[in-house]
Parts: C-alpha cells; sequence; structure tokens
C-alpha cells in the first residue's frame, strides 16, 4: 500500500521559505558563478507543466581520497531513475511512493516518503516551491546497489529533486536542489554534499563550505581520457557505520599532508594531469586508514590496482568499492578483473567491476508528457 505524506497543514497560511524570500538578510548559499543558478523568487503555487515526467541520476564517488565531505565526482551509465506523475488520487500538497524496482535488496527500502531517500528530498522540493494545490506519485528504479560507497541514497535523492523541479516548470537553480537532496542525506546516511552535489551538477565538484553552502565546479579538460574502474564486493558497508569509525580529531602533521594532497588534487583536475589525480587520490591519510580494515581484502585490492599500473586507487565514498584511474578502457577492465581477483583472494568476497567515465552533465530529465 502506497504511504502519503503531507509536509504542510492545509490549515496553516503558507509562509514562504526563508531561502526564497526576496529581501532574506542572510543568504542561505553561496554559489561559484559559473554554475546555473535560477531566482526560485515565485510568490505564486507554480502550475505543473507535464502530467509525467522521468529524470535520471548518475552515481558518484565521494571523497575521491583526501577530499572526505569535500570532493566528489559523478560517474556514467550507472544510476537510478525516478518517475513522477501528477495524481488525483494523492491529496493535494502530498506525496505517494507507489513503487520501488532494481535487485532483491530494495525490499529494505521505505516506501514512506518520509524515510526514502527520493521521498526525502522530493518533499524539501515541494516545500521550496510552495506547492499545495497537486498531489504526485513518485516510483523508484534503482540501479545502484544499496550501501555500495556509489552514491546511491544520493542518486536517489537527486533524481526525485530534478523530477519535481522539472515537472513544476524547473524553478528551482542547482543549488536549492542540492540543499533539498542534502536533507535526505543528513537524513540516511550524515550531513555531506560530496555524493549529492556531483549527483545533481555532473562532473568533479568541491564543496568550500556547507553554511552557506558554496559549491564550485572543477572542470575537467574535455579532451583528456579518465576511466574510473570501480570493483564493488558483495558487502555492505552502511555509510552510517564507516563514518562512526573515523577518528574525532586528527594532528596537525595528517591535517597538513591531507590539506595538500587535496589541494594537488583540484590542481590536477583541473589540468588534466591524470597521473597527479591519482597520486592523490591514493594518498589519504586520515580516512582510508581507519575504513580499510573494515572492508576485507581493501588493502590487497588496492595494491594491486597500482601494481597493475593504475594511476592510483582508494576506497569510493564509505566504501565497500574500491576505484582506481587509468585513461585507457581496455588497460581499465584489466585492472579491475586483478582487483575482483584480490577481493576473492585476500577477502574471501565476490565482487564485479565496471569502467565508466566522467558523467559531466548530472541529475537529467529523460523523458516527459506535456499538459
Ligand atoms: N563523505 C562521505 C563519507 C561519503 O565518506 O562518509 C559517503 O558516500
Amino acid at each position: 500500500m502506497a504511504i502519503c505524506c503531507c509536509y504542510l497543514s492545509p490549515t496553516k497560511p503558507f509562509t514562504i521559505p526563508p531561502s526564497i524570500q526576496l529581501s532574506s538578510p542572510k543568504p542561505l548559499l553561496r554559489c561559484n558563478l559559473s554554475l546555473p543558478s535560477k531566482s526560485p523568487i515565485t510568490l505564486a503555487e507554480p502550475d505543473p507543466i507535464f502530467t509525467s515526467v522521468k529524470a535520471f541520476a548518475p552515481a558518484t564517488v565521494a571523497n575521491l581520497g583526501p577530499g572526505f565531505d569535500f570532493l566528489g565526482c559523478a560517474v556514467d551509465g550507472l544510476g537510478d531513475f525516478v518517475s513522477l506523475r501528477v495524481d488525483p488520487h494523492v491529496h493535494p500538497g502530498e506525496i505517494s511512493i507507489s513503487d520501488i524496482s532494481g535487485d532483491n535488496n530494495v525490499k529494505k527500502l521505505s516506501k514512506n516518503p518520509l524515510w526514502n531517500c527520493a521521498g526525502i528530498a522530493a518533499i524539501e522540493v515541494m516545500k521550496l516551491l510552495g506547492i499545495r494545490s497537486v498531489g504526485l506519485s513518485l516510483s523508484l528504479e534503482k540501479g545502484l546497489p544499496l550501501g555500495s560507497g556509489l552514491g546511491s541514497s544520493a542518486a536517489s535523492a537527486a533524481a526525485a529533486a530534478v523530477a519535481v523541479n522539472e515537472i513544476f516548470g524547473n524553478k528551482l537553480g542547482v543549488e536549492e536542489l542540492v540543499l533539498a537532496a542534502l536533507k535526505s542525506e543528513e537524513k540516511v546516511s550524515g550531513y555531506h554534499a560530496d555524493n549529492v552535489a556531483p549527483a545533481i551538477m555532473g562532473g568533479f565538484v568541491l564543496i568550500r563550505s556547507y553554511e552557506p553552502l558554496d559549491l564550485i565546479q572543477l572542470k575537467f579538460p574535455s579532451e583528456k581520457n579518465l576511466f574510473f574502474v570501480l570493483v564493488s564486493p558483495d558487502f555492505e558497508a552502511p555509510t552510517k557505520k564507516m563514518r562512526a569509525a573515523l577518528p574525532s580529531e586528527i594532528g596537525m602533521p595528517h591535517h597538513v599532508w591531507n590539506c595538500s594532497q587535496a589541494g594537488a588534487l583540484v590542481a590536477s583536475v583541473l589540468q588534466g594531469d591524470l597521473a597527479g589525480l591519482g597520486k592523490a587520490l591514493s594518498s589519504d591519510k586520515i580516512v582510508e586508514p581507519r575504513r580499510a580494515p573494515l572492508i576485507p581484502g581493501m588493502e590487497a585490492v588496492k595494491r594491486v590496482a597500482l601494481e597493475a599500473g593504475s594511476f592510483g586507487c582508494t576506497i569510493s565514498g564509505a566504501g565497500p568499492t574500491a576505484v582506481a584511474v587509468t585513461d585507457n578502457e581496455e588497460r581499465g577492465k584489466e585492472i579491475g578483473k586483478l582487483m575482483v581477483e584480490a577481493f576473492f583472494k585476500e577477502g574471501n568476497l565476490k565482487a564485479c567491476a565496471h569502467v565508466k567515465q566522467l558523467d559531466r552533465v548530472g541529475a537529467r530529465l529523460i523523458s516527459s508528457i506535456r499538459n
């Protein structure tokens, strides 16, 4: 049975959320000027311009080694889909999750929109838009495995945020969509935007600050070939648990080391320097050393990836996926095969490998039916 959720009491007067008020004294977010930013200032509730839409959001690699919670990128060809339709059977101002499909594990996902990544982000976007007169029905197709380190929850949230925004005429800019999706991450795994920001914006993204949210898109040269070897073992590493394993304080030498490596990583992305990117990706001395021992075989997998000629290797997000980088697809497949073998030999885990390129687009509308 579908569960509906109302975020605005119909009896309460509607107030404009502070983030979209005309003269907000303190802007909630700042954003790099190169990002497409829209003014969401709209006093009237927007009408839906489509009866249904379908959106896609890509998988993401968060942290990229030394960039814990502030660097991430999107990868193409893997991701989640959200279909959304105007549904007269759903109470106005409410959203209902009608269906969730994917592998067997999706049975674990709640259809209560308040406890579902896609539902939470969709509700946040409805709030930002002030939707009170239209009910929506949402269906989620999970292309990403849960707890895999590929930004599974972020992809659902990003696709849902984009779908709601599109059905009402694309009124919000990327920053508002990231904030909406961030609410979802906060509830399910922790307040970090290094999956949702690249899932929505595509490419490499640096989160310069959270308060206010300040995002910088890092342009990777279009002529350069960059392949991610993503090897996911049959092992679940819930982000909450993997965050609990981290130190609450670090010493000055590790701070200096990780900051310089993160700086080198940003420079390498902008210069399209793959060797530099890989070296920095492999260099984390704070987070990876705590998490790798919790993922059977991870240390051996990294060793094998480096010996096999990848530019660098680390844990993707909170794991358990290992990510290595290379400039050649065929070599990427060979490296992936060796990493799969290492997971089996050293960690007794079955694993599968994908070789994917950078997704430069981010979450997008893939189909729509007009009113
Ligand atoms: N930065 C987050 C973490 C990403 O490592 O916990 C989770 O995908």
